[in-house]
């Protein structure tokens, strides 16, 4: 059994149910890297300001460094009597170097360490998903220029509404997942603070040189208050609170393309690639990836209300509990890389069925609100020539017509405004087009957002 830091205190070894029991080692090993360049850039700073030789912080700086080559070949040897990743590294390095590894924590404390450790770890996440988050938004625009052509329903209660570009409802997600990104880009400001130095939670009597180790790792500030510094974890829900709102985005996009590849709507075909079968049904293909990314959006706000319920009520400064924050802060990264990579390999390969969404534009009355719309330009009051349209459709649905398959004589009955020019503003490109409102789906507007998006990307 490994020796305890603490030994001196305790007169009967730590029972194993408890350190089975008190252990994070299974979960925090993930964060070794940066637990080493948070051990090196400290031990410089010890260096630099007398607390260790030269000659010792080389030492400690060889052995963390055989040490992390150790754990990336899998030659690294875990035990739960040894908790966390701070005091396996701490234990290993004593071994390979003795008495200068026993100085390394000198001024420092694991509450400020694993602080350090977190927000080192979830600063370069949260930069790789700013990296898929940009890949995303550019398949998007992708998509989007390829169908400039293509107009299809759009959809209030999921009933048809107004014909809208395809391309316009792509770049709807590039709008919303571009605001994921700036929710990501300010959570890291809050993420990139430097914490150590504050030792247990006081500070501590030792000459130390915080802004040394703010440089040497990389940090734009270091934290003003060492209690602070370990006691709040807002940071994560910070970031959490980001991914499930993106997550959230994600799952309404999946559900779109759930509902576009059933036989029913027949908007898009899902590659076979990226879709599976039935094990009974020879017929079936199904959308399980959206499905799994509907479903495991669930999971990511899961872990935000699990991180603010851990903090809730909290007494300062470091508890125990706090532990706890890595499970569904590390869950929460992953599942929201996984679930950008495989829309970042999907997305391109779906084929979109511009025949039927060009006809699903040409029944259930799309271009009602036009032909009001048309009336008002001739001088009706909004308010009447809604209700001469209604009336029109109500007529048209009782011979099982649309609007444009009535004559102009039918049409006039029901306003002497109506004229030639009519089924003009009736046809779908002209619905499309004439809608230049700034951010409405008229083509030259959406390509001027193509073009916006390519100069941001
Ligand atoms: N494994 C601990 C955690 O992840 C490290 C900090 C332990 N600090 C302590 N005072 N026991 O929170």
């Amino acid at each position: 059994m490994a020796e305890k830091p603490w030994d001196g205190r305790f007169a009967i070894p730590t029972d194993k149910s408890v350190e089975r029991f008190t252990s994070s080692i299974a979960i925090d090993s993930r964060m070794f890297r940066e637990d080493i360049q948070g051990s090196i850039a400290h031990s410089r700073m010890l260096a630099s300001v007398g607390i260790l030789s030269d000659a010792e912080a080389d030492a400690i700086e060889k052995g963390l460094r055989e040490i992390e080559t150790e754990i990336e070949a899998g030659r690294f040897a875990y035990d739960d009597s040894l908790e966390d990743i701070h005091m396996h590294i701490e234990t290993a390095l004593t071994e390979k170097i003795g008495d200068a590894a026993r100085k390394l924590h000198t001024a420092r404390s694991r509450n400020d360490q694993v602080a350090l450790d977190i927000r080192l770890w979830l600063r370069r996440e949260t930069l790789e998903i700013l990296d898929g988050l940009r890949r995303l938004r550019s398949v998007l625009v992708d998509l989007a220029e390829a169908h400039l052509h293509v107009p299809m329903p759009g959809y209030t209660h999921t009933q048809r509404a107004q014909p809208v570009l395809f391309s316009h409802h792509m770049m709807a997600y590039y709008e919303m997942f571009t605001r994921d990104a700036r929710r990501f880009e300010d959570a890291l400001t809050r993420i990139n603070v430097m914490p150590l130095g504050a030792a247990a939670l006081a500070g501590t009597p030792h000459p130390i040189d915080r802004e040394l180790v703010r440089r040497l790792l990389d940090f734009p500030e270091m934290a003003a208050n060492s209690m602070d510094a370990v006691a709040d974890r807002d940071f994560i829900a910070e970031f959490l609170s980001a991914a499930s709102i993106s997550m959230v985005h994600f799952s309404r996009i999946s559900e779109e393309l759930i509902l576009w590849s059933t036989s029913e709507f027949a908007f898009i075909q899902l590659s076979d690639a990226f879709t599976t079968g039935s094990s009974i049904m020879p017929q079936k293909k199904n959308p399980d990836i959206p499905e799994l990314v509907r479903g495991k959006t669930g999971r990511v706000l899961g872990h935000l209300v699990n991180i603010l319920t851990l903090m809730k009520s909290l007494p300062m400064t470091y508890n125990r509990d706090m532990q706890e924050d890595k499970f569904p802060l590390f869950d929460g990264v992953d599942t929201l890389k996984d679930v950008l990579d495989i829309y970042i390999r999907m997305l391109p390969t779906m084929k979109v069925q511009e025949e039927r969404l060009k006809k699903a534009c040409e029944t259930g009355f799309l271009n009602a609100t036009d032909m009001a719309d048309y009336l008002v330009e001739r001088g009706l009051p909004f308010r009447k020539a809604h209700s001469v349209v209604g009336k029109a459709v109500a007529y048209a649905l009782s011979r099982g017509k649309e609007l444009q398959d009535l004559s102009l004589k039918e049409l006039q009955e029901f306003s002497g405004l109506v004229e030639g020019d009519i089924f003009e503003a009736l046809s779908v490109e002209s619905m499309i087009n004439r809608r230049r409102s700034a951010g409405g789906t008229a083509t030259e507007n959406v390509k001027a957002a193509i073009r916006n998006a390519r100069t941001v990307l």
